[in-house]
């Protein structure tokens, strides 16, 4: 099985540890691992480049590539980062940015659509779901169906030597138990969710070929779709 891992700290602390436990189980053929904020992109400047002519021509394209052909190329997504301010991380997010172009509104690539992704967050006693919620907003908007989530509470401190082993050991538990289920990892059926959100995008492509006319410029998003199959120029 080939992984991607996109870490959402470059502390070698809880998120880290509950990550390699996670591989561990898991023993993955292939790994390839970014660590942010190192990793990360810088914020999206909003020129629209990405949209309008092509994601090559983003500033930060050299950041950006190298994690998106990783995701292309992995049976297995996964994101694991800490929760900071209830949320996911703004490096993190800032990355998320750089990936709309890559959404169904816009230019989807038909590899995300099978695919299985991971999101492994911690914190210290906070709920985990509302910063896992962007991560797997936008893995859904990527294509991808199956994008389970798990999260931890330390309670008992931030500094995983510091937890005590007895709660180290009922996170492993926890964690092996998760990372069983992908030991057999078969192509996603792609979910009710995402199939909605292929054809209300398929449509608003469709009605945008419909008005542009015959001789003029296309759009890159609809060249797309119509390179796809997806939308019929008639
Ligand atoms: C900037 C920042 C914000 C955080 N915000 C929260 C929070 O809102 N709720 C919470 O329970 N923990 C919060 N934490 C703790 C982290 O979720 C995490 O438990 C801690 O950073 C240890 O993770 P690490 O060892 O992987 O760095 C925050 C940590 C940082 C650095």
């Amino acid at each position: 099985m080939k992984c991607v891992v996109v870490n959402g700290t470059e502390q070698k602390g809880c998120t880290y540890n509950l990550k390699e436990i996670f591989l561990d189980e898991l023993k993955p053929r292939q790994l390839t691992e970014f660590y942010l904020p190192k990793d990360a992109p810088n914020y999206c400047t909003g020129c629209k480049l990405c949209f309008v002519k092509s994601e090559t021509l983003c500033p930060h394209y050299q950041k950006v590539e190298p994690i998106w052909q990783a995701m292309l190329e992995a049976d297995l997504i996964i994101f694991a980062y800490p929760v900071y301010v209830l949320r996911a991380p703004g490096h993190v997010k800032s990355l998320l940015d750089h990936l709309g172009v890559h959404w169904f509104a816009h230019r989807p690539d038909p590899r995300m659509f099978n695919k299985t992704a991971v999101i492994i967050t911690q914190s210290i006693g906070a709920p985990n779901k509302e910063a896992q919620k962007d991560v797997k907003t936008c893995l859904n908007w990527l294509g991808v169906s199956r994008v389970k989530k798990i999260g931890f509470g330390m309670m008992e401190g931030v500094i995983w030597n510091e937890i005590s082993e007895a709660r180290r050991a009922k996170f492993e538990r926890k964690i092996r138990k998760f990372a069983r289920q992908f030991h057999d990892l078969t192509p996603a059926n792609r979910s009710l969710k995402t199939k909605f959100i292929f054809q209300m995008c398929k449509m608003m492509q469709t009605l945008l070929s419909k008005k542009t006319p015959e001789g003029q410029e296309l759009s890159p998003d609809l060249q797309h779709w119509i390179d796809n199959g997806w939308v019929v120029r008639k």
